[in-house]
């Protein structure tokens, strides 16, 4: 039966990837690359640097299909992701079916880990629904980005028995509930900190992680936001895109009082 890998790389950085990540792509037959044109063309060359790194069985291909671009006249943004996502199913299975032979083994490098904010797998499951093309399919996760803007900025996502909120930015600017505490939000094109009081929050921030072009700030909400924000502006011209995260605690003696009990229970 053909097989689909779905294999995390990581950040940005080809040393996130895992053993069992470069044991998985000795494995490939056909690398299917989604090109989305122009922009991430320094995604592109980062996967392509991947492969000449790590596969040491000559051979793969590479077969590359254009992804397809939300379509602008489907005012709702659910109903426009699953119009996108469906078109997207129908390329994945037109590659198996036709670039795979029955036994082959195909795969998706996704970025970062693949179960955080990646479509990959819910295509795939589309595909296996569709039950056109018989095909088995394996995950290996990844480095998230989020791990990485942790150990860069030596700082734990949570407080002791703590929970952490991970949203993005487009959620992040409707609101955010008063007991979430340590919140991580990715996808923010928006800076949708600002909406915040920025005396009530730190904020720990890192764009283009794991990279050369890596950049760090972090401190007190109401102080760090504008830097942050021109530091944004120019490099997005620089580089013609640009990927942040970041990690938003409140200070407040609420959340501190919402920390403290689990300093005081059972598990100390
Ligand atoms: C489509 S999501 C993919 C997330 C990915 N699966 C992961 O595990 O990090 C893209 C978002 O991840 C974050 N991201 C991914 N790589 C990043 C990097 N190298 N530096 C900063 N943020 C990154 C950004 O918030 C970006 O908008």
């Amino acid at each position: 039966m053909r097989r689909l890998l779905l294999i995390g790389i990581g950040a940005g950085d080809p040393e996130h990837l895992t053993i069992q990540a470069i044991a998985a792509l000795n494995q490939v037959d056909v690398f299917f690359v989604l090109d989305k044109g122009g922009v991430k063309d320094d995604l592109s060359r980062l996967r392509r640097a991947i492969c000449e790194r790590y596969i040491r069985v000559p051979g793969y291909r590479v077969v590359e299909a254009r992804d397809p671009v939300r379509d602008p006249r489907i005012a709702s943004y659910p109903e426009r992701v699953a119009a996108w996502h469906a078109e997207r199913a129908a390329i994945f299975e037109r590659l198996l079916a036709g670039e795979l032979g029955d036994d082959g083994c195909g795969a998706f490098l996704v970025w970062g880990e693949p179960s955080l904010y990646d479509s990959t797998l819910r295509i795939v499951d589309q595909v296996a629904a569709r039950n056109n093309v018989a095909f088995s399919c394996e995950i290996v996760p990844g480095i998230s980005s989020i791990q990485v803007l942790a150990a860069k900025h030596k700082v734990a996502l949570n407080r002791i028995g703590g929970a952490v909120h991970i949203t993005t930015g487009r959620r992040l600017a409707a609101g955010l509930r008063e007991d979430l505490d340590d919140v991580v939000v990715m996808l923010d094109g928006e800076l949708a900190f600002k909406t915040l009081d920025g005396e009530a929050f730190e904020i720990y921030w890192g764009a283009y992680l794991g990279t050369e072009r890596e950049l760090l700030v972090s401190g007190k909400l109401s102080e760090v936001a504008g830097q942050i924000e021109s530091l944004r502006t120019v490099a997005r011209a620089q580089h013609g895109w640009i990927m942040d995260t970041y990690l938003l605690r409140r200070t407040s003696a609420k959340a501190a009082a919402r920390a403290a009990p689990a300093l005081t229970g059972p598990r100390g």
